[in-house]
């Protein structure tokens, strides 16, 4: 008895241990967040212990994390949308479509949702999706792509380009005109939106905006501002660690852990020194490019050494980070994209991805709103029954009014 209420404090003060730095919004909100990231954590090794054939430690935690999406259904109250599953060009989507049918033409929403490439379906995003349709009144459509590391690159993009481009020229059969179509997503989901957007410029499809909630980038530099601000202020805690980020990054571009690479990856020496050194990568992962106020010497010490880095490592990923379906980057200059909305976050590792994408995107000439918001985290534009955020509802709502203007 006695040992159990110990094992009991024990856990619960694990799962309630976390840095909640200064300025951070719903700290206590946010503190339930990271302990049920933690404990789905914790379920995921412990179902690895007690069945060492799970395939991966990321499988299992995608599987755990999918068995907190309880009671969902394809309608809602109040919700004019009702929700079903299909496919478009073999893609699995989740696809949301108005009860009362209208008897004009509706816009269409294309939307990846988050997961380090690895983790997060529709059904999780449920919510954030149905809200899409709702306050846009448009027909959305979610994509599940496939995850890695089964999926590895590309297959996440190409599911995403597949399923979008079979939409926009179907558009007419879901009730949706193909002339105001927008496309969005957080995190990785943000990253295929950039791709897919270029991708779609390329074969002429046109697209209405590009909704980029803290996006991923293709990560050449894991020691911007940003990322030493969170290092500063989490440590390996938070939402968006490196070594979960490295994880990520390695099951998406390789299909498999690293654990040598990851730590290169950590420290910033993933790249070769020349890489490091090419006009491309000083071009557009520059630190001077982040606004001043956002580099402040509390936390910023310069960019790391050039001429530390891995020639080994560069070597196994170069393919894959130069892959212009990998490194959106690559493929700027670009005529044709359509303006784009750029949400960053304070307390958020990748909060300057999202700026310096921004940036190269105006340096292309595309009209680029950016909305940041200093006390927000990664993950807040998520929304799930459990906990939600004051600020992420206000941030979904500004995002989308934003984008209804264009649609
Ligand atoms: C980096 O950005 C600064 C500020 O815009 C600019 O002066 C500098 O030339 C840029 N460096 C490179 C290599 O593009």
């Amino acid at each position: 008895m006695k040992k159990g209420l110990f094992f009991l404090v024990a856990l619960c003060a694990y799962l309630l241990y976390t840095p909640v730095p200064e300025g951070i919004t719903e700290p206590l909100r946010y503190r339930t967040l990271v302990a049920g990231t933690k404990l789905i954590d914790l379920v995921a090794r412990c179902k690895d212990l007690i069945w060492p054939n799970a395939p991966n430690d990321m499988t299992t935690f995608r599987h755990a994390m999918d068995m907190t999406v309880i009671g969902l259904s394809d309608t809602k109250t109040g919700s004019n949308f009702k929700a079903r599953v299909t496919y478009f060009d073999g893609v699995k989507v989740r696809l949301y479509e108005p009860i009362e049918k209208s008897s004009s033409l509706l816009p269409g929403f294309i939307y990846y949702h988050g997961g380090g490439f690895c983790i997060g379906s529709t059904e999780f995003y449920d919510g954030v999706t149905r809200q899409i349709a709702d306050d846009l009144n448009a027909v959305v459509i979610s994509v599940d792509y496939r995850l890695s590391p089964e999926h590895p690159f590309p297959a996440p993009f190409e599911d995403c380009l597949k399923a979008s481009e079979w939409f926009i020229s179907h558009a007419e059969e879901f009730g949706v005109d193909a002339s105001r179509i927008g496309i969005g997503g957080d995190s990785a989901g943000g990253y295929l939106t950039s791709l897919v957007t270029q991708f779609l410029v390329m074969k002429n499809v046109q697209t209405k905006v590009q909704m980029l909630i803290y996006p991923a980038t293709p990560l050449l530099d894991t020691a911007t501002p940003g990322f030493q601000k969170y290092q500063h202020e989490f440590g390996n805690g938070g939402t968006l660690s490196l070594p979960f980020i490295a994880r990520f990054y390695l099951y998406h571009i390789l299909g498999s852990k690293n654990p040598e690479f990851e730590e290169l990856f950590i420290q910033n020496n993933h790249l070769s020194p020349s890489m490091k050194e090419t006009e491309f990568v000083k071009k557009y992962i520059n630190h001077s490019l982040i606004p001043e106020n956002m580099r402040s010497p509390s936390f910023y010490k310069g960019p790391t050494d050039p001429k530390t880095g891995s020639e080994a490592m560069w070597k196994e990923i170069e393919k894959v980070c130069l892959d212009s379906r990998f490194n959106a980057f690559q493929n700027l200059p670009m005529k044709g994209l359509p303006p784009a909305y750029i949400v960053t976050c304070g307390f958020d590792s990748i909060r300057d991805e999202g700026i310096l994408y921004g940036e190269a995107l105006k340096a292309s000439g595309v009209g680029v709103t950016w909305k940041h918001y200093e006390s927000a985290f990664h993950g807040i534009f998520w929304m799930e029954p459990i906990v939600s955020f004051d600020l992420g509802a206000k941030m979904r709502r500004e995002a989308l009014d934003f984008v209804k203007t264009l649609l």
